[in-house]
């Protein structure tokens, strides 16, 4: 499988490569999706197989333009509305209820009668969705549960080999800009519930609609949003978290200025203490550590403002032990 690096040309193949039922990794602002057409029945399924996603866990649709909205879903309530407008395009997921004439695949959706949606924030991508011109889902291009990937290379590692070279690509747009997966916001009763923390704090969301937004913390008898399922996001390598310094056996992810040199392979997420360098370098640095095949790999303590929020939600998943996966 080969990558392909953004130009005309290769936007324009990954468009119909798409259209004629392909699948096409391609960049966000957030994390490297992969994308299909949403009323694509093969296509969907292919998804779930490459990724080995569970069935009943649904996919998140892109657009290029809010217009694209009405023939998707129902309604919009007004204070999802406002959410809409602060923060599309960008990391905000809404799931909003499904309008039953729309053309997403019900296995898009996983039978269920809501949708997730979202207009992403990165030219290459609203360009390519723009060029296709229909609803596309886009999943985060990793294997189920494994590291979600910030880059082109970590896509060919965890997919390239179960990508057909002749129908899918996979489009190199750089790193990540931001890092870390929307945040997603269930809008369907009268008060939003945030299914899974992302890129937009949930305080940001809290003052933009005046009210104090719920956070679903566990699962439910029925998953609302599966990718809150506890173990998630995870490395191969156990994880220690809030760590003072690594231990006999470990390897090193800083935070911050340290001042003792540690004798062990580390990473720093951010030496200048940056929270969003730190989500840019996350999952990338936990892949690298991964590599070392420790006995565990020690995160320093990550302060929870900001993006942080959402840095210390998938740590603390990706720290459950593999015992504990249900
Ligand atoms: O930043 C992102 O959201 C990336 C980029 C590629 O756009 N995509 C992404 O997709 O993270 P994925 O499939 O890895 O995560 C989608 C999340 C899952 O937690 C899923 O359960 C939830 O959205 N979701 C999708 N449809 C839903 C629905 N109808 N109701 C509740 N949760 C839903
Ligand atoms: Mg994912």
């Amino acid at each position: 499988m080969k990558i392909y690096n953004i130009s005309q040309k290769n936007l324009n193949s990954a468009a119909n490569s798409i259209l004629n039922g392909g699948v096409v990794a391609f960049p966000t602002e957030t994390v490297y999706g992969l994308g299909a057409l949403a009323s694509n029945n093969e296509a969907i399924n292919r998804v779930y197989e490459i990724k080995k996603r569970p069935k009943n866990n649904p996919l998140i649709v892109h657009i290029h333009s809010f217009k694209a909205i009405v023939s998707i879903v129902k309604y919009i309530p007004d204070y999802a509305y406002k959410l809409t407008e602060k923060f599309w395009p960008g990391p905000l997921t809404l799931v909003l209820p499904y309008k039953t004439s729309g053309k997403i695949n019900a296995r898009a959706r996983a039978n269920l009668d809501t949708v997730a949606i979202r207009i992403p924030n990165n030219p290459i991508t609203l360009k390519l969705l723009k060029k296709i011109n229909l609803p596309i889902i886009a999943p985060s291009a990793n294997l189920s549960q494994h590291l979600s990937p910030t880059k082109a290379t970590h896509v060919l590692k965890d997919l390239g080999s179960r990508l057909d070279p002749l129908k899918d690509m996979i489009l190199d747009g750089g790193e990540c800009n931001l890092g870390i997966e929307s945040t997603v916001v269930d809008v369907t009763s009268d008060v939003p519930i945030i299914l899974r923390l992302g890129g937009i704090n949930s305080s940001v969301i809290s003052k933009t609609l005046n009210i104090e937004v719920k956070i679903q913390k566990s699962l439910r008898e029925k998953m609302k949003s599966p990718g809150m399922m506890k173990k998630h996001y995870s490395p191969k390598t156990e994880l220690r978290l809030n760590a003072e310094m690594p231990i006999h056996g470990e390897v090193w992810l800083g935070f911050g200025k340290e001042i003792k040199k540690h004798d062990v392979k580390s990473k720093n997420l951010s030496v200048k203490g940056n929270i969003e360098e730190a989500a840019v370098n996350l999952y990338s640095m936990l892949r690298e550590l991964d590599e070392h095949m420790a006995q565990r790999i020690a995160v320093a303590k990550i302060p929870n403002q900001g993006i942080g929020e959402a840095i210390n939600d998938r740590l603390k998943r990706g720290a459950i032990k593999k015992s504990l996966i249900y």
